[in-house]
């Protein structure tokens, strides 16, 4: 397949080499704004760094789009009205209203968009969905999940991203609904800028903490932070009536209990994203190219990524008006 792939900045430079890795890739064509930068990351790559997105995606077979957010719906559009397949990262934009208009151009073209919410592809997050569905463990009371980066994105990364909420607590919304097939019917959110009074200028924060409740009962939380050295670290824990389980220990996880040794947990901490979910990336890529091909379902959907928006979207609203939302609210 020729693959054109639109943004190699810290994440689009992996998928670069994820996609390279794979014998199904026959082509791949590199596009960035900044061109000295497809040239730095096509060269290794035997890929072909090209000067303009009419050159990525003429004749190619399929587009992945790895620009920051701002660019993700209006580059979802341009491979629709090429009728190419497109992966677009998360989140499908930075506003609801342009969200909206890519849902609705997927659904009159019947064209083939995969959001990349790569949690979906994670082993762990996998055989918690299935527990959770088998009924197994029996009625779900609540859900506690965290999100930390070890070292905060740069604050031009910050700046355009759209907000802790949209950009990074995504990932929990997506997983709240994927996880437990429910929607959220209320959520309270809180935020703060400690350690990093430059976001007030964005508005943005740099930790936060949403609890929700769900159509069905269950409450859960979800808290994130953008600085956490002691590693990066992406843990849930289910609460349920016949069973307690969590996703995210091992080795590797980084925290330190203080109450005993527990030698199994001093490993190498997981220092980013690209390590803690080298195997989920390469799964939803790969995944992809089926998806593309035709041979595979879309596992994630720009409907389903709209819904995580709407969270996300609920949560800044009750951070700036210190109140409880009802998602009812969000249209
Ligand atoms: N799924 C995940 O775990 C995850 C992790 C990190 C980032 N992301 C998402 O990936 C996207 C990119 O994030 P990043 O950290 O790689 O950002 P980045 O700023 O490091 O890289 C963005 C790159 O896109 C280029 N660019 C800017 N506008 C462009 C355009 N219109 N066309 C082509 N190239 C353009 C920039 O020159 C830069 O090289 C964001 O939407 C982010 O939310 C997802």
């Amino acid at each position: 397949m020729r693959v054109a792939i639109l943004g190699v900045g810290r994440l689009g430079a992996f998928h670069a080499r994820v996609l390279r890795d794979m014998r199904d890739v026959t082509e791949l064509r590199v596009y960035d704004a900044d061109a000295a930068r497809a040239r730095e990351v096509a060269a290794p790559l035997d890929a072909r760094a090209v000067g303009t997105i009419d050159d990525a995606l003429a004749g190619a077979d399929a587009a992945v789009i790895v620009t920051p957010t701002g660019s993700h719906a209006s580059l979802i559009h341009t491979c629709l009205a090429l009728g190419l397949p497109a992966f677009c990262e998360k989140p499908i934009s930075l506003d609801l209203a342009s969200s909206r208009t890519v849902v609705e151009q997927v659904e009159r073209s019947e064209g083939r968009v995969q959001i990349g919410f790569q949690r979906r592809f994670d082993a762990g997050f996998q055989a918690a969905r299935d527990l959770v569905r088998s009924r197994e463990l029996g009625t779900i009371y609540g859900f506690a999940m965290t999100s930390r980066d070890a070292l905060p994105p740069p604050d031009a990364y910050i700046s355009t991203s759209g907000g802790q909420f949209r950009d990074q607590l995504i990932h929990d919304f997506d997983m709240t609904r994927w996880l437990f097939g429910d929607e959220v019917e209320e959520l309270t959110a809180l935020g703060s800028t400690q350690g990093f009074p430059q976001y007030d200028v964005m508005g943005d924060v740099a930790t936060a903490a949403v609890l929700m409740r769900l159509r069905g009962g269950a409450v859960g939380s979800a808290s994130a932070a953008r600085h956490n050295e002691a590693g990066y670290d992406i843990r849930v824990e289910v609460y349920a009536a016949k069973d307690t389980i969590a996703v995210g220990w091992d080795p590797r996880t980084p925290v330190r209990s203080v109450e005993r040794d527990m030698p199994a947990l001093a490993g190498p901490r997981y220092p980013s994203f690209f390590v803690r979910f080298d195997a989920a990336y390469r799964a939803e890529l790969a995944h992809f190219l089926r998806f593309a091909r035709g041979e595979a379902d879309n596992p994630c959907t720009v409907a389903e990524a709209h819904e995580a928006l709407r969270l996300a979207e609920a949560a800044t609203l009750s951070v700036r008006a210190r109140r409880p939302v009802r998602l009812s609210e969000i249209n």
